[in-house]
């Protein structure tokens, strides 16, 4: 070639090379889908860096110890903290395998979900003499195997024609069985550990937790629809139920309780450890579920933690009888809140909040379990971070709501932090200290649940078109079924608006569309709903209708009361 041919290529591949550049410049849309479609890869070869060294090395235990390439027969240890009647002879329950199901799903993997499936369905036994604790088996191994079951027979047929005989239902079932001798308690609250061969062991304690108890109904609801037994449903809002007449005078739950006696045992309490997914079920249920009572207990436990926990972004803890502060600390779990907020259409304090919570992550590079607000500080022994999923889903739901790319960044910024600190040759491991980044020898089932699919759900939601999800608080999708609701939200049977075609998503129950009402020429543009608590007064009380925003589920205008609270209801 000569001289003068090569100058001539290399004008125009600068061309070419300028044009894209240009284009990529000039045109944001292309480059979010770009950057997308590099997340997405990433996030998928983390999933699947965490899901083939379990494969390899731990299942059919439970969890993968990523350093020493072994594994741990973890789910009896679950919320153990004294490791106390660990059992002699257990061989683990395939846990992180079940945890992955509804992640291969949406990772588009059907071959491995189907060869999963027929593994359970021949292998796994949920009669094994191990004590476990009924909130972590409830959300990990039954929403497991109910969200499989369920993604499994929907009606885009995932499932090799004819193959699936409802296995995960008659396992999900069985261990559902298993569970209710936890509740044959004086007040129904059940006990927070059952033995799953020999029930509630003798001299079992009697100390439960509030999200222990009182996060029960997503699993045990969608089990009973499914086998048209109504025990379990029934066990679980009957827990709900006593839980809830629990409460003080303002509206507020301690974090422990005696599920003999029925009396608090902790009385402070906060949004986080212990109690977060109280919160969680009750909106969830009720998108669900479609039952008032769950959106009430909803939206009076909401104001309660809106105007006692919140301080600015932040949330403290609070005494449940007097609504004082007490403990001034952030915790990685309460991460997920902003998520919820979402969920309820107060777009503008989750960004708030979540915002906040990215500060954080991005001082130490993950988030650490407790920080002290009032000394700006680490917890002396909470350094730790086990690859807690809630920053990550927070992230997804904003993203969902208000489509600001600013979230994908975030979403990028979590993820090379967990490629950077926390990948090794055998899989993903837990962060013992964040400020030396010295790591666990645990890779945690929550991590292929949850972490790594709000993560991939936030670069690629094609999951989500044409069927609404609520996500457990284990991550696992279920989906909503007009069949399993009392009654529509209004929102969707009401003749008077004409809404702005928007993609169906998990959040589209809950977020007022964008819509133009026929009565009137009216066009709210914001996609924002509220619950919204204003922040302007020291008591988050509003003065003004205009304080209010739009009901969350109705979407329509709320009113502020005498006594200072939005609503569609009047408090006296
Ligand atoms: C667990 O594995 C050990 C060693 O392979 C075996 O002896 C034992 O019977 C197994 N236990 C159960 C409950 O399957
Ligand atoms: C599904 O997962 C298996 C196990 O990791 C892998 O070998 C296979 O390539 C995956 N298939 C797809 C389509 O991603
Ligand atoms: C059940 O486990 C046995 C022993 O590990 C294995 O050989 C068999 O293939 C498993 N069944 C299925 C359907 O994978
Ligand atoms: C239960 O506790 C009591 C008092 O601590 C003790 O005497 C009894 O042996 C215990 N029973 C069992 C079955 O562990
Ligand atoms: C979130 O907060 C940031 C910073 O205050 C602001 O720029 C942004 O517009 C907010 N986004 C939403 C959706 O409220
Ligand atoms: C819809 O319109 C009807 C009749 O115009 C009215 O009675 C009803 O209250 C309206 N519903 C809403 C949600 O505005």
């Amino acid at each position: 070639m000569s001289n003068h041919h090569w100058r001539t290529w290399v004008l125009i591949i600068f061309v070419i090379f300028a044009a894209i550049f240009n284009l990529s410049q000039s045109d944001p849309d292309s480059h979010h889908f770009r950057k997308k479609i590099l997340m997405k890869e990433k996030v998928r070869r983390m999933f699947y860096h965490a899901y083939d060294n379990y494969m390899k090395y731990a299942f059919p235990h439970d969890e993968l110890k990523p350093l020493t390439k072994t594994f741990t027969d973890s789910l009896s240890e679950l919320g153990n903290l004294r490791l106390e009647h660990l059992p002699q002879n257990y061989n683990g329950s395939a846990l992180t395998l079940i945890e992955s199901l509804s992640s291969l799903l949406i990772l588009g993997n059907n071959t491995e979900f189907e060869r999963g499936v027929s593994w359970l369905s021949e292998n796994l036994s949920f009669d094994v003499d191990a004590r476990v604790n009924l909130f972590e088996c409830n959300i990990r191994v039954l929403g497991g195997l109910v969200s499989a079951h369920m993604l499994a027979i929907d009606s885009r047929n995932r499932f090799s024609q004819g193959t699936y005989k409802n296995e995960l239902l008659i396992l999900a079932e069985d261990l559902g069985r298993r569970l209710l001798p936890a509740f044959g308690t004086p007040t129904g609250l059940p006990y927070a550990w059952i033995n799953l061969k020999y029930g509630v062991m003798a001299n079992e304690t009697t100390e439960t937790s509030t999200s222990c108890s009182g996060s029960l109904i997503l699993e045990m609801g969608a089990l009973s629809r499914l086998t048209g037994d109504p025990q379990f449903e029934d066990a679980a809002l009957r827990a709900l139920r006593k839980l809830w007449s629990l409460r003080s005078s303002m509206n507020l739950l301690g974090t422990t309780v005696d599920v003999v006696s029925g009396k608090w045992i902790e009385y402070s309490s906060g949004i986080g450890a212990g109690v977060d997914s109280f919160y969680e079920y009750l909106v969830k249920a009720y998108i669900l579920f479609g039952k008032e009572e769950y959106w009430r207990m909803f939206q009076s436990a909401y104001v309660a933690v809106q105007k006692y926990f919140r301080h600015g972004p932040w949330y403290h803890e609070a005494d449940m009888r007097t609504g004082h502060a007490t403990y001034w600390q952030l915790t990685s779990l309460q991460a997920f809140w902003p998520g919820l907020q979402v969920l309820v259409g107060d777009i503008a304090a989750a960004n708030s909040s979540h915002r906040e919570f990215v500060k954080v992550w991005e001082r130490f590079g993950v988030l650490p379990e407790r920080y002290l607000l009032d000394h700006q500080m680490l917890h002396p022994t909470e350094k730790y971070y086990p690859l807690r999923p809630e920053l990550a889903e927070s992230t997804f739901y904003l993203y969902q709501a208000t489509k600001d790319p600013w979230y994908l960044e975030v979403g990028e910024s979590i993820t090379d932090s967990l490629n950077l600190y926390t990948k090794v040759d055998g899989g993903f491991a837990s962060v013992r200290d964040v400020s030396t980044m010295v790591l666990e020898d645990h890779q945690h089932s929550f991590f292929l649940s949850e972490t790594c699919k709000y993560l991939y759900l936030l670069y690629d939601d094609s999951f989500l078109v044409d069927q609404n999800y609520v996500f457990t608080t284990e991550g696992h999708p279920l989906p909503v079924l007009s069949a399993w609701q009392d009654r529509l939200p209004e929102v969707y049977t009401s003749a008077n608006y004409t809404f702005i075609q928007r993609r169906a998503s998990a959040m589209s129950l809950q977020i007022c569309p964008a819509m133009t009402s026929s009565t009137s020429r009216e066009v709210d543009e914001k996609h924002e709903s509220a619950c919204h608590i204003c922040d302007t007064r020291r008591d988050h009380r509003c003065l003004t209708d205009e304080d209010c925003g739009v009901d969350a589920t109705t979407c329509r205008r709320r009113s502020c009361s005498i006594a200072g609270f939005c609503g569609l209801w009047l408090y006296l």
